[in-house]
């Protein structure tokens, strides 16, 4: 098996690209990234290079993309502008990878008759109520409330329709909010811990009452091989664990897991359109395809991964200054 990974430098992707390594020690994996902000090539460290190549180049890029496509089985696209806050400053970008990207990744999956698995996110569902008794399922209907969501949920209404229109051979997870290593420090949780290790105080937007489903990405890696190798053609796929935690109560967690008192951080501007929750039921992802996570001890999945960013400092270390400088003039 010979497939695709775009984005495979990224966050998600990276982690999936370590955890077919270790478990399809006969698949070749080429990435495909566009080496953005987001991006680092350190992620693949480590790896044999006979076995995953890095090309370096853009998902709308269609020569590139059609002529890499012809010579592999499979692709798996989680290349995307992945960061809400970003998208509220500055849209573009969103269109450009997350819809242009994906359609240029379609129409070549299309010509070459190659198998696609999309990756996109719960957001594009929009928000539930805190009280709300019922969570995401494969029926709710779409309801975006940012430029991320909306360009996510565009793309995903594209590979739809190149599964009806044109016989693509595809299929669609959204999962919800991933934490663990190589996570960027722009996001919630590595922004926090990575404060903290900086002698500063975490930042939390608003009043910390909006909720997220939390999932280990190593489960989400588990979830999309088990879609890529079992899913039925043209299905949608919601992957969770359970994991709901509100903002608040994931900041005092941090704090209390590096020894500092839970209540020592500070209230900064709210996001604008903030989301209030997300919630995923997987049922259909467990008892269709037998998937299960493995990290379903939040707390532990946590402190992993402040230890982690703890012996990585020099991983983060680089981004962190303009990250700062940015939330600084949004006052976050
Ligand atoms: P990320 O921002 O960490 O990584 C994105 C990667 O894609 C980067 O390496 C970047 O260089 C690359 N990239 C961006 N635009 C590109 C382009 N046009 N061509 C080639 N490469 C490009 O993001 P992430 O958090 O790893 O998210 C990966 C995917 O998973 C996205 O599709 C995102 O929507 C989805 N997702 C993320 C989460 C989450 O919690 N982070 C949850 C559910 C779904
Ligand atoms: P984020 O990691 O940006 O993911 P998403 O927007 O995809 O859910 O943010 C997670 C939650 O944490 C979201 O409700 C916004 C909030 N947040 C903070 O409270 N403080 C922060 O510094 C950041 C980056 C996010």
């Amino acid at each position: 098996m010979k497939i695709i990974v775009t984005g495979g430098v990224g966050f998600i992707g990276s982690n999936f690209v370590h955890y077919i390594y270790k478990q399809r020690p006969d698949w070749q994996i080429t990435v495909l990234d566009a080496l953005t902000y987001a991006g680092n090539r350190d992620n693949l460290k480590g790896l044999d290079e006979n076995r995953v190549k890095l090309v370096v180049g853009n998902t709308c890029d269609a020569e590139l993309v059609d002529k890499l496509v012809a010579d592999h089985d499979a692709v798996v696209h989680f290349a995307a502008e992945s960061h809400n806050d970003n998208s509220l400053e500055n849209p573009r970008p969103f269109l450009d990878s997350n819809i242009v990207g994906t359609y240029t990744i379609l129409e070549a999956v299309r010509k070459h008759g190659k198998r696609l698995h999309h990756i996109s996110t719960d957001e594009v569902y929009g928000d539930l109520e805190l009280d709300d008794p019922h969570k995401f399922t494969e029926h709710t209907p779409y309801n975006p409330s940012s430029p991320y969501s909306a360009t996510k949920a565009g793309s995903d209404l594209l590979v739809r329709a190149w599964v009806r229109s044109f016989g693509v051979q595809a299929t669609i997870s959204n999962c919800s909010n991933n934490y663990g290593p190589y996570q960027h420090v722009e996001k919630l949780i590595p922004r926090q811990i990575t404060e903290i290790i900086e002698g500063r105080r975490p930042k939390l937007y608003g009043t910390g009452e909006n909720v997220r489903d939390w999932i280990h990405t190593e489960d989400h890696s588990s979830a999309i091989l088990t879609i890529l190798e079992k899913g039925k053609i043209g299905d949608t796929y919601l992957v969770g664990a359970n994991g709901e935690k509100d903002n608040k109560t994931v900041i005092e967690l941090i704090l209390k897991l590096m020894g500092k008192n839970p209540t020592d951080y500070d209230h900064v501007n709210d996001r604008p359109g903030h989301d209030m929750r997300y919630a995923i039921d997987s049922t259909k992802l467990r008892t269709e395809l037998g998937w299960a996570p493995k990290f379903t001890d939040f707390e532990a999945g946590l402190k992993d991964t402040i230890d982690w960013y703890k012996a990585n400092h020099d991983w983060w270390q680089p981004q962190k200054q303009a990250t700062e400088a940015k939330y600084a003039k949004t006052g976050h």
